[in-house]
């Protein structure tokens, strides 16, 4: 794997495996990295592709009272879990080649970013749109890689890249999860161990509150039960809601796909999830 800082190093290893024919797929990542961005890169490797992560802790996305300062950075062990699955190259920009000096420009998406974790977080997926249009433009990918985890996100990205034309397939990736069933996430090392034991109950509120909707029972009754539950289970609730799956607009009709997602508060680590409403 090449591990590469500086923009024309970029520019030249896309373009080398451009002239030997290979499609280009782009993971971005700001590091950490677990099993759950491991499944995008395994998602992203396919005969004939050449697999583009980055690494960037983005300062826009994160609000004043959040967690910038301290979010996990971790570049050598990174490095080796990449290299493990077969990426072929490391893209690591430096915050100056990001945000330089007089740096003006900001991506809003409006719509599908004005609920839910939009609404918990002014000005994040103006920072995550913001950089991931940065990165598509340095990267140049035919397809980039996304997980369902992030389930907002990915919408949003979906709609950034269909409003600008961005010529790059976004794929979905289903979230990864631990045994017990807690969505792998970078954040999850903050909890400790009794906090990590209680959290399961939020995939657990989730995965019962979907099947009853799926049943036939009414999403507000549904909905509460699952606040009630996670409560109990010592979360400090922020919102159950079931949304549209691609619009994310709330009281969706029942002969759309439906999405139920949840971000609650485990003492002082936020953690979302979420689920599809099927019938299976
Ligand atoms: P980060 O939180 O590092 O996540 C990078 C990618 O990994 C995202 O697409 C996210 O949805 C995916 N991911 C995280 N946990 C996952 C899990 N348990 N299963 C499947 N996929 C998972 O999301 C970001 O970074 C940033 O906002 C970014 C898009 C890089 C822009 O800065």
């Amino acid at each position: 794997m090449q591990t590469v800082r500086d923009l024309s190093d970029l520019r030249a290893a896309v373009a080398a495996f451009r002239a030997d024919g290979a499609r280009v797929a782009f993971v971005p990542t700001m590091g950490a990295l677990h099993a759950g961005h491991i499944a995008l890169v395994e998602a992203a490797k396919r005969p004939g592709t050449k697999v583009v992560a980055s690494i960037f802790v983005n300062p826009k996305q994160f609000g004043p009272n959040e967690d910038l300062a301290r979010y996990p950075r971790r570049e050598a062990a990174d490095s080796r879990m990449l290299v493990e699955a077969g990426c072929d190259l490391l893209w690591l920009p430096p915050v100056e080649v990001m945000y330089p000096e007089g740096y003006a420009t900001n991506i809003s998406v409006s719509g599908v970013t004005e609920g839910l974790d939009g609404a918990a977080r002014p000005g994040h997926f103006d920072g995550v749109a913001t950089v991931v249009a940065k990165l598509f433009n340095q990267v140049g990918p035919d397809a980039a890689y996304f997980g369902e985890k992030d389930y907002q996100q990915l919408q949003v990205i979906r709609r950034l890249v269909a409003d600008l034309n961005f010529p790059i397939e976004i794929v979905g990736v289903p979230t990864q999860r631990d045994d017990d069933g807690l969505a792998l996430s970078s954040r999850n090392i903050y909890l400790d161990e009794e906090e990590r034991t209680k959290a399961v109950a939020l995939p657990r509120a989730l995965g019962v509150a979907a099947r009853a909707i799926a049943r036939g029972t009414l999403p507000a009754d549904v909905i509460a039960e699952a606040q009630n539950s996670l409560v109990a289970a010592g979360f400090a609730v922020d919102y159950v809601a079931l949304v549209d799956a691609e619009t994310l607009a709330e009281e969706p009709a029942p002969d759309r796909p439906r999405r139920l997602l949840a971000a609650a508060k485990m003492g002082q680590t936020r953690l979302i999830d979420n689920i599809a409403v099927t019938l299976d």
